[in-house]
């Protein structure tokens, strides 16, 4: 069911330092904690990029509509994230740390082009981890590092972003991500990790998924959102369902919603009375009232929301600053369509 609801006035580019676990800004060896972090994101990109192109030939790429020029590209990330794994693994192991090992895991993509729309949300959340991890960062030196890293994780997003259509730099900011949300998002893509790996300061939120009927497909576009469900049932029904936020009819068959457009989404439990559903996007942080219908809670997507957007349900409006404790469920990833670019030429010297 949709509502119309009413989009609460916090326009917000105020400090969007989120949820930091205080646990974790406490910790001594806080530097090396986000290194093992970043390594745990950057083997997941690794084995995620070699898997596929294992799993699809430069063929395979040419049927679905993409060029050779465009398939070596792909070997350049392929090639950046190994790249990315080496230089923390060597970090980690000049500070006197044993680096994190690779885990096992499963992706939830069954072609060509639901492999590349499940390539630009994780580029794009790499982007915002790294990014909201920056401030937790001590040693300048290794700032610098996770900066390096960040611009080219950026690049990854824009060129996936525009393989499936999407306006690649879609908001004027990049949108930080704390590590418990990144450490959510990037948990459902894993089985199981070695024993001997260090734990992460880190667990899930409760999940939060997007209403899959917030999708509109266009013909002749797409094919209906049932047979791309259909196509893409195998990884489902093996791993028990979708996980939350990539279910497929959003990967290629669905228009984004834009601002304004009410969406509906679901928690895995009653949502509390009151809740309030909270987008962050760019340096934006807006919480709207939410119309609860038990474990659904809809919202219109408020005007600050441009481009991949990360969607939490929380306990109060969080007025630019959205804080950890307040965090009930997410974040889902939803990507919103941007408006057209407006250009003042006033604010300008000629
Ligand atoms: C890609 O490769 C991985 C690892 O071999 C496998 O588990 C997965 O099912 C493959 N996916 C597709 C779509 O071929
Ligand atoms: C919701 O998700 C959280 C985090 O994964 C989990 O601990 C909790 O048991 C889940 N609740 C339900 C009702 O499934």
């Amino acid at each position: 069911m949709l509502y119309n609801s009413i989009v609460t006035a916090s326009v917000a580019f105020a400090s969007v330092v989120s949820a930091l676990p205080t646990e974790l800004s406490k910790r001594a060896n806080i530097d090396t904690t986000v290194l093992q972090f970043a390594l745990t994101l950057e083997h997941l990109e690794n084995v995620f990029y070699k898997q596929a192109l294992k799993n699809f030939s430069q063929e395979d790429f040419q049927k679905a509509g993409y060029s050779a020029d465009y398939y070596n590209d792909l070997k350049y990330i392929a090639h950046d994230e190994e790249q990315h794994v080496l230089l923390l693994e060597g970090a980690l192991t000049a500070a006197g740390v044993t680096p994190v090992q690779a885990c096992t895991y499963s992706f939830p993509y069954y072609d060509v082009r639901s492999f590349i729309t499940l390539s630009s949300v994780l580029e794009g959340v790499g982007t915002s981890a790294y990014l909201g991890g920056a401030p937790l960062i001590t040693s300048k030196q290794y700032l610098t590092v996770a900066a390096s890293i960040l611009v080219t994780e950026a690049l990854h997003t824009s060129l996936q972003r525009l393989a499936i259509n999407e306006v690649p730099m879609a908001n004027p900011y990049g949108t930080p991500l704390d590590p418990m949300s990144v450490y959510t998002l990037a948990a459902m893509f894993i089985v199981s990790c070695p024993a001997s790996n260090a734990a992460l300061p880190f667990t899930s939120y409760p999940s939060l998924q997007v209403d899959g009927s917030t999708c509109t497909c266009e013909e002749p576009q797409c094919g209906s959102p049932r047979d791309v469900i259909k196509r893409g049932s195998g990884w489902a029904s093996k791993h028990g369902g979708w996980p939350e936020t990539w279910r497929p009819q959003q990967s290629n068959s669905c228009m984004p919603p834009s601002p304004g457009k009410s969406v509906t989404f679901t928690a895995n439990s009653t949502i509390p009375a009151g809740s309030y559903v909270t987008f962050v996007s760019g340096l934006s942080v807006v919480s709207v009232q939410g119309n609860i219908n038990g474990m659904d809670i809809n919202a219109a997507v408020p005007s600050q929301a441009m481009g991949q957007t990360y969607v939490f349900v929380t306990s109060q409006d969080e007025k630019g600053t959205l804080t950890a404790a307040d965090i009930k469920y997410g974040p889902a990833v939803l990507e919103v369509n941007p408006p057209p670019p407006s250009i003042d030429y006033s604010i300008m010297k000629e």
